[in-house]
């Protein structure tokens, strides 16, 4: 059938999903899927803000993603407390694109879980994006344009037996990127999640050489391998460019079908 000739042309791929002209600020981007993600918004066309508690660490990315040519800066600052996060956003100008993804792993079996170790990975992995958000959020919200990304998990869904911390928190942020989509789509902002499946990076690193997990996850997941931080860019670019602005609330999970697979 023809179309009517009314219909618009599609727009290029190259357009559809350039960030061009786009400011981003990812927490955690000072090593592993972050710093990843970072390099990849940035050759999509954005100005990168990085974001980490390790100043080292953060500075070094900045340096490696300037030299590669991205125009980049960076902001040190621990994402579970408030008061560093306003101060260190105070002056970063319009953010865009915001990527949550700053998160950490103690493990402990849940009978003996500490709290402290209970606490700490609620207040990273989940309570950090409500209060980065909550800050970046306003601009957002006055300018009617924006794209939230949390770095959800496989354990959005499912757990392990010694991440029950992880799991609660992983789970509470799937909820919080549906609540943020639900309260912030009429201000035509989206917000979705992004759920990498075992992706090899320091937080995997003592699993990817356990012998045994390794043969599990290989198992495990239909691809037959762990993932790269590289193979998260395209959803996060898709996420973060004019061709998701009418996906919101969603969770993307790029785990090689190991969520589809019993
Ligand atoms: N690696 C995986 O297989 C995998 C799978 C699913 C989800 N994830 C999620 O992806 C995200 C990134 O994971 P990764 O594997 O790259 O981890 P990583 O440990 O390699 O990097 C995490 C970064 O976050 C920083 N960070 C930790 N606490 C912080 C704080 N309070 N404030 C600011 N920065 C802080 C660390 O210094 C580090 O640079 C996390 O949210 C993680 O839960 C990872």
């Amino acid at each position: 059938m023809t179309p009517p000739s009314s219909t618009p042309l599609p727009e290029p791929a190259s357009e559809l999903f350039s960030l061009r002209g786009r400011r981003a600020l990812i927490t955690g981007s000072g090593q592993g899927i972050g710093f990843t993600l970072a390099r990849g918004l940035a050759a999509a066309g954005a100005e990168l803000v990085l974001n980490d508690i390790d100043p080292v660490r953060l500075e070094q990315a900045v340096a490696t993603l300037k030299q590669e040519g991205f125009p980049v800066t960076g902001r040190c600052f621990d994402v579970t407390k408030s008061a560093e996060i306003d101060a260190a956003l105070a002056e970063v100008g319009p953010l865009n694109i915001l990527i949550n993804n700053a998160g950490i792993h103690r493990r402990a079996p849940l009978e003996s879980m500490p709290l402290e170790a209970w606490q700490a990975v609620l207040d990273v992995n989940l309570t950090s994006a409500f209060l980065v958000t909550r800050a970046v959020v306003p601009g957002m919200i006055r300018r009617r344009a924006g794209k939230i990304i949390n770095l959800c998990s496989l354990n959005c869904e499912v757990s392990r037996p010694t991440i029950a911390n992880y799991a609660a928190a992983k789970g509470g942020l799937k909820m919080l990127t549906r609540a943020m989509a639900v309260e912030w789509g009429k201000h035509n902002i989206q917000a979705n999640g992004l759920g990498p499946g075992y992706i090899r990076t320091a937080m995997t690193g003592t699993l990817t050489v356990d012998p045994e997990f390794d043969r599990f996850i290989r198992a495990r997941t239909p691809a037959g391998r762990w993932g790269e931080p590289k193979e998260l860019v395209g959803t996060a670019v898709f996420l973060s460019s004019r061709a998701a602005d009418f996906v919101n609330g969603q969770i993307l999970y790029v785990d090689g079908g190991l969520l589809a697979a019993l």
